[in-house]
């Protein structure tokens, strides 16, 4: 037998692919070396994401297309985690319809994944391991990161909003947030490794701290980081309206360390719907909390996250969301169409015809797509810094950010990945923008 191999096919949302790193962390401890083909692979490790029916769907396909593979290589352990197992009665449904996968296990039992692959080898007995309670917060698990020169520190878990639309807080459980030293001491150590970009994770960092019984909050955090030494950025995901302080963003001006860029998903721009959403904010609160951001950092770029055909939205409600993102300017937005989810709030409410929500996300695409192009127009024969991040296959260049999120492609060698370069800027046309080193 030669070298055992590991392969993981992730969907989902950063907190997933993290997750992910946490997971080839566990198996690369075990004797697992990563392979990209699925045909060479000693155990494959599917982890799930469930917040629309389509990722299911994508999953669901995938694991069922396993199963020639598994009759020809017995030893193979297909294993299922991530967020589409925790839901209610997942776990059984999924082994009546894939019995050939050996592992199921919860996002509330990943801090144990080590342990369950130990004991299929040990035993060969097929594992199913959904906690239904939150497991513990792990500390100092290895991780196999994938994302250099970028790397993840979760600083919260679960989400306590219950937004009625969205299944993350039944499957991820509520809020916890990890100890500040704990996510210090990890960004310091990353730094000292020579990461470049620090992404901090949570459904909601702007509400960190607030589970715990001594006062500690976002701001406090960002502060501390940016006092790591160093050149690298800071960047952190998802912000939500409602928690965002003036605080958070007077700190954000006076670090030239954290990104000018905000992720804000404002979702919809009727009242009316927000409220049903149980997002806790109004228009006019998201707009001031746009505003603010614009007072304090002239250039800050916002990107949101829009959804349409939420239950009952009508075409006025839609007008209102239309108007909001032209009144926002936002730099980028991901557009969704509602999609029902059992076990919310939503999914009990009326729906709305596929046909009209089809509509509705063609018209949004359309202005979100105007707006970004005429954001990269000023761009053009501007010089920024970026981070020379990977390399695109598709447009056979390599790619990098500015401070603002901006994405820019040049022609670069392996050797820059992971270094700051100037970058002249020669071409603006639709999203991206092309330049040449400087
Ligand atoms: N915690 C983040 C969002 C996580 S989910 C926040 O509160 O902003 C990422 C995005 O998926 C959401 O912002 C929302 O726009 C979208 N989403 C969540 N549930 C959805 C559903 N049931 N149908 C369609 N889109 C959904
Ligand atoms: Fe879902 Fe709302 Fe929590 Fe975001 S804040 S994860 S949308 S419940
Ligand atoms: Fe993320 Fe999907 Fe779970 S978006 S938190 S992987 S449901």
């Amino acid at each position: 037998m030669g070298e055992l191999k590991y392969h993981i096919i992730t969907y989902g949302c950063q907190m997933n692919i993290h997750d992910s790193e946490k997971i080839a962390g566990a198996l690369y401890e075990l004797g697992y070396n990563n392979t990209d083909d699925v045909k060479d692979a000693d155990i494959i490790v599917f982890n799930t994401c469930c917040i629309r029916e389509n990722a299911e769907n994508h999953a669901y396909g995938n694991i069922g297309a396993l199963k020639n593979l598994k009759k020809l290589k017995k030893d193979l352990i297909i294993a299922v985690g991530g967020c589409m197992t925790q839901q209610n009665g997942a776990a059984e449904k999924l082994k009546n319809k894939f019995p050939f996968v050996d592992i199921i296990f919860g996002t509330h039992n990943l801090f144990n994944f080590k342990q369950l692959v130990k004991n299929k080898l040990e035993t060969g007995k097929s594992i199913i391991e959904v906690y239904e309670k939150e497991g513990c917060i792990t500390e100092n698990e290895f991780k196999k990161r994938t994302s250099y020169p970028n790397a993840w520190v979760t600083i919260t878990y679960g989400c306590n909003n219950f937004c009625t639309y969205c299944i993350v807080p039944y499957v991820r459980g509520r809020e916890r947030s990890r100890n500040i030293n704990d996510v210090v001491n990890e960004v310091k150590q990353l730094v000292a490794e020579g990461y470049k970009e620090i992404t901090l994770l949570g459904q909601n960092v702007n509400s960190y701290g607030s589970d715990m019984n001594y006062k500690i909050n976002f701001s406090m955090l960002l502060k501390e980081i940016s006092a790591i030494d160093g050149k690298f950025r800071l960047r952190f995901m998802t912000n939500h309206p409602k928690d965002l302080s003036e605080d958070m963003v007077k700190v954000m001006s006076e670090s030239d360390k954290i990104c000018k860029s905000v992720h804000l998903p404002v979702q919809a721009g009727s009242n009316r719907i927000l409220k049903l959403m149980n997002r806790k904010y109004t228009r006019e609160d998201y707009m001031y909390k746009v505003e603010l951001l614009r007072k304090y950092i002239p250039n800050c770029q916002i990107t949101t996250d829009i959804m349409v055909g939420f239950p009952s939205e009508t075409e006025e409600d839609f007008l209102d969301t239309m108007d909001l993102v032209k009144k926002c300017n936002f730099s980028g937005a991901f557009t969704f169409v509602y999609s029902k989810r059992s076990g919310t709030k939503a999914a009990e409410m009326e729906q709305i015809d596929e046909l009209t929500k089809k509509e509705r996300i063609i018209r949004l695409v359309d202005l979100v797509k105007t707006q970004n192009r005429t954001k990269s127009d000023i761009y053009k024969n501007r010089v920024i810094e970026v981070l020379c991040e990977d390399f695109d296959k598709k447009k056979n260049m390599y790619m990098g950010r500015d401070e603002y999120g901006r994405m820019a492609y040049f022609n670069s060698d392996k050797s820059l990945i992971g270094e700051f370069i100037n970058l002249k800027i020669i071409k603006t046309g639709g999203i991206s923008l092309v330049g040449e080193i400087v």
